[in-house]
């Protein structure tokens, strides 16, 4: 047989394990698809008006880490029930009461698993501060950054519907009342017009020149919009404003406040009820009067983000020490446990709140999507081991499938859309 060029075979070779790279990455590049348990209402009583009398949370502390939940015994179907039953708030400061009934908890056993084990080698200190301020409202006004909210109360949040913003527990309730500032809360986005006159409102230009590479304050991986979302909004027609001198665009940022019309908090947020767990709850929905007409990010679960390839979280939120500006960061997670993650990206208070989420590809599509996987609750002081010993770490809580039901009811109203994550 006659000679094959050798740039033939190095090309064929080249081919080969390309395509069995992409068969074996592709499922760790997807996102999983699960059979969620069924959370469902099984009655709602009224309560009396809270008090709003408690001050703004400081960090949390106590929270039990992994080894010290491996010596809880396994919460019984009655204490998830328990847990996972909740309060409502309305503007008018009607509270009520709801239990719930789950179904199909097997699939959360299967779901859990052994976690890793803490690696015992000394950890890395924060280092350099590794956070972008997103100050060009070309960017923080584009999705993701713009589903990232700030809450009247000094948090973060994040868009989960058109009308419904995921935050933390801790930044309305401070386990035994709600905050003196969860009364009128309020959530604000940001505003897209710049007092630059004339600009303002892009006409959907088609950004022709100046998109120069670098410029975009980037996710680390190269972006592939994905303008499907769910739907209500194409993203599409406002384009790109096609702008050059971008250095001189920085603007104060502003928000458009929006006023939240109930509130729902699991009952595993509250003292006493939970012992030792109750930073696994640190959760909670906003719904709000208007919704703002940007689009959302949705909620998804994985078991491990460890083991995923690109095992990075990103998460953007309003850092107090950077008044108004919205704060991208994104980082390895170094601990995890079926319903914490624990990792060292730089944050400061006000980021509470803010939505952790990863980038994998939807079942079957080559395009991208990010989805919400975790809730960012700030600084805290871990009981890792068990013994009493605290170290320090910034925690997200992790949607579970539990979880994942659970807000998706809020979210929904109704069960029957919550069944696959
Ligand atoms: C407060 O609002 C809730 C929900 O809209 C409503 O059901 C309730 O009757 C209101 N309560 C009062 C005292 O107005
Ligand atoms: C991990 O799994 C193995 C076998 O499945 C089990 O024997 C072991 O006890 C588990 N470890 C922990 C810490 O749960």
């Amino acid at each position: 047989m006659g000679p094959i060029p050798l740039c033939v075979l190095v090309l064929m070779t080249a081919l080969a394990v390309a395509a069995a790279v992409d068969n074996a990455a592709d499922d760790e590049y997807t996102w999983p698809q699960w059979k969620v348990p069924l959370v469902r209402k099984r009655r709602t009583v009224l309560l009396s008006s809270p008090d709003f009398s408690a001050p703004p949370q400081q960090e949390l502390s106590g929270t039990c880490g992994i080894e010290c939940q491996r010596r809880l015994p396994a919460p019984s179907l009655d204490d998830v029930e328990e847990f996972l039953s909740y309060e409502t708030v309305y503007e008018n400061g009607t509270r009520t009461f709801t239990s719930v009934s789950v179904q199909g908890l097997n699939e959360v056993v299967s779901w859990s698993r052994n976690t890793t084990s803490p690696s015992r080698q000394k950890r890395e200190v924060y280092g350099t501060d590794t956070r972008f301020t997103i100050s060009d409202k070309q960017y923080s006004t584009k999705y993701p950054f713009s589903t990232s909210v700030k809450i009247s109360t000094g948090c973060s949040g994040v868009l989960v519907s058109p009308k419904h913003v995921l935050t933390a527990a801790h930044c309305i309730h401070d386990g035994k009342d709600y905050l003196d500032g969860a009364q009128k809360l309020r959530v604000g986005i940001l505003k897209e017009k710049s007092r630059r006159g004339k600009g303002g409102k892009g006409r959907g230009g088609r950004g022709k020149g100046r998109r120069r590479k670098g410029e975009k304050p980037q996710e680390e991986a190269p972006e592939q919009e994905e303008n499907n979302g769910k739907g209500e909004r194409k993203g599409k027609g406002k384009g790109r404003k096609s702008r050059s001198r971008r250095s001189t665009e920085v603007e104060k940022p502003s928000f458009r406040w929006t006023r939240v019309k109930k509130t729902q908090v699991p009952k595993g947020w509250f003292k006493g009820v939970s012992e030792g767990l109750a930073a696994d709850y640190d959760y909670a929905v906003l719904e709000l009067k208007k919704a703002p007409k940007v689009k959302h990010m949705d909620l998804g679960v994985i078991p491990s983000i460890k083991k995923l390839p690109a095992g990075r979280i990103h998460f953007s939120g309003f850092d107090d020490d950077r008044p108004g500006n919205l704060v991208y960061r994104f980082c390895s997670v170094s601990e995890e446990s079926n319903d914490l993650l624990y990792q060292y990206c730089d944050a400061k208070p006000g980021s509470s709140g803010s939505g952790v989420y990863i980038r994998l590809k939807e079942p079957g599509k080559k395009k991208w999507k990010r989805k919400i996987i975790g809730i960012f609750s700030g600084h805290q002081w871990v009981d890792v081991t068990g013994d009493g010993m605290q170290q320090d770490y910034n925690v997200a809580v992790r949607i579970t499938p539990l979880k994942y039901a659970q807000i998706c009811n809020w979210v929904h109203g109704d069960s029957s859309e919550c069944q696959v994550a």
